[in-house]
């Protein structure tokens, strides 16, 4: 028997601490490196990020998500039975940020448990939830792409601290009697693991290695356009539908120039791409969800259309959801 899973309910949250590029390039300024709103602006789209205090940590900000996808779905923690956090910034080694998140929102015994797959983390995420659904293995399933990157940049490397944030976003999946879920479609490639990494690691009581992110720009931005455009028809082809029948492309949002060849390429205007970019900078695996909770809050998105979500990042990853909202 086939079983249909739609999402039921979506949430995000974003720390409230805000920062403007003119914000952060004078606090940068400070420690002697040189930046501005005009370069960040012209090569990102990015205009504001939000950072966390310190003491918070991706499962505050995840937990607070899903309490609004709980609630914007009309169910309690209880009646959840599978929590998946996608982070690559986790409050700790182990236990997992699910779990913590799962204690947060007042839920016990069900299965929680992180997957990591970087910026495609939500896309990962929620193709694991459909699957387990499919299977029988839950009903009810929230799915949470969280991070703090504030942690892991390096803000002496002004090639990488102006592009991320942090921020929470959620969605309830739920097993239905109409689709939902059409076709998910997932990749990784770790060749290509050196462009976009975090290669630090905790032995014998120390950090070994680098514990702050790396990444070659252009090598990224080179695969990113091209892996995004073959993923969204992948997925398109699995369900026998075609570019024209996307009502909304939810991106990863990492680059607006990423954003703009992509639309480009699968021949979809602007403005049916939803961009977050310019607010929140790139919140990796929870860019996906906060865009998502974003649009749906704002009447954008309504029940009934076709939304493509697609992901991008280190491994390298990628991978896109296509569903009916
Ligand atoms: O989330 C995972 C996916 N990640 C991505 O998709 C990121 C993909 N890559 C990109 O978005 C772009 O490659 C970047 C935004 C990271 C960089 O843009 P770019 O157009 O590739 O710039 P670039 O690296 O070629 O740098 C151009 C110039 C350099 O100066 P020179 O060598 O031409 O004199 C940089 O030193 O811009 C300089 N630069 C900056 N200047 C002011 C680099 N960062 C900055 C900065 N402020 N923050």
């Amino acid at each position: 028997m086939s079983r249909f899973c739609r999402i039921t309910g979506t949430g995000s949250y974003l720390p409230p601490r805000r920062l403007t590029n003119a914000d952060l390039a004078a606090e940068l300024a400070v420690k002697g490196i040189e930046t501005s709103d005009e370069w960040i602006v012209e090569r990102t789209g990015i205009r504001a990020r939000h950072f966390a205090d310190e003491g918070v940590g991706s499962s505050d900000l995840a937990a607070q998500a899903g309490l609004r996808a709980l609630e914007a779905a009309g169910i309690t923690a209880a009646d959840v039975d599978l929590i998946i956090v996608a982070t690559s910034t986790p409050d700790m080694v182990f236990p997992s940020t699910a779990t913590m998140v799962q204690h947060k929102i007042g839920a016990a015994g069900c299965p929680a448990f992180d997957v990591q797959a970087v910026c495609t983390g939500f896309i990962y995420g929620l193709s694991v939830a459909h699957a387990m659904l499919q299977a029988g293995s839950a009903r009810r399933a929230l799915v949470i792409g969280a991070e703090v990157f504030s942690r892991i940049l390096d803000f002496k490397d002004r090639t990488t601290c102006v592009l991320f944030g942090d921020g929470a976003g959620a969605v309830v999946l739920e097993l239905a009697d109409a689709p939902g879920i059409l076709a998910t479609d997932l990749h990784a490639d770790g060749r290509h693991r050196d462009i976009l990494c975090v290669p630090g690691h905790v032995s014998g009581g120390s950090v070994l290695g680098d514990p702050v992110l790396k990444m070659d720009g252009q090598a990224v931005f080179k695969l990113a356009v091209g892996v995004l455009e073959e993923t969204a028809r992948t997925s398109l082809a699995k369900a026998g539908l075609n570019e024209g029948d996307i009502d909304w492309l939810i991106p990863h949002q990492a680059n607006i120039r990423i954003m703009q060849s992509t639309a480009r390429k699968l021949k979809l205007p602007l403005e049916k791409v939803v961009v977050t970019v310019d607010q929140h900078g790139n919140t990796s695996a929870a860019s996906i969800p906060l865009a998502l909770d974003l649009a749906v809050r704002d009447g954008r998105i309504v029940r009934g259309q076709t939304l493509m979500l697609e992901g991008v990042g280190g491994g390298f990853t990628w991978g896109s959801v296509l569903l009916r909202y």
